[in-house]
């Protein structure tokens, strides 16, 4: 009997909250367009492209994807971070329109969370591949709106 009280109890305060305010939480950026790419995306994408494919040093070439679980979680995290950062990008203060900034922020998520996946199956291939994809959402959504800003 207390639980179904307590049941109708929660379900009461459901009700009563969402048609007593319907306006949505209030978010607020933490900085600029720029700061964001530089102190959150960059950073993390840069842990991907890092930690996919090969690079040629005085000796030899030399395999980049992660040789540790606790390396291949590294990815993970920061796959996740660029993931998230297509919807932190959808924010009010940091969305310039509501048309391809859109499209390309999601494009983001998508190429992302293929790159955690990558991560989770420790599938330095299709790591790689997931790697490239967020290169070229990075790239698009620059050449799209860069110039634009600059104006
Ligand atoms: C939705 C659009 C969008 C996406 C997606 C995007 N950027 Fe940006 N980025 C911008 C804009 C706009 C600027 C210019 C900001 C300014 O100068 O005020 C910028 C600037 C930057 C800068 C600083 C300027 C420079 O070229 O040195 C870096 C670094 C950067 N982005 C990295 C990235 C990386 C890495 C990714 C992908 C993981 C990415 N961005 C994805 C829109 C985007």
């Amino acid at each position: 009997m207390r639980h179904v009280a307590l049941i109708l109890a929660l379900c009461c305060g459901l009700v009563g909250c969402s048609s007593g305010s319907e306006q949505a939480v209030k978010t607020q950026p933490t900085g600029s367009v720029y700061q964001m790419m530089t102190h959150y995306l960059e950073p993390a994408a840069d842990k991907i492209w890092g930690s996919a494919g090969f690079v040629i040093t005085a000796d030899g070439e030399v395999d980049l994807q992660p040789t540790t679980d606790d390396g291949w979680f590294a990815v993970e995290h920061a796959a996740t971070v660029v993931a998230e950062g297509g919807n932190l990008l959808m924010l009010e203060g940091y969305a310039v329109d509501r048309d391809d900034w859109v499209e390309y922020a999601q494009g983001l998520s998508r190429a992302a969370l293929k790159a955690r996946t990558a991560a989770e199956q420790q599938d330095a291939d299709l790591l790689f591949a997931a790697g490239g994809e967020v290169y070229s959402v990075c790239k698009a959504c620059h050449n799209r709106y860069i110039n634009e800003m600059a104006e």
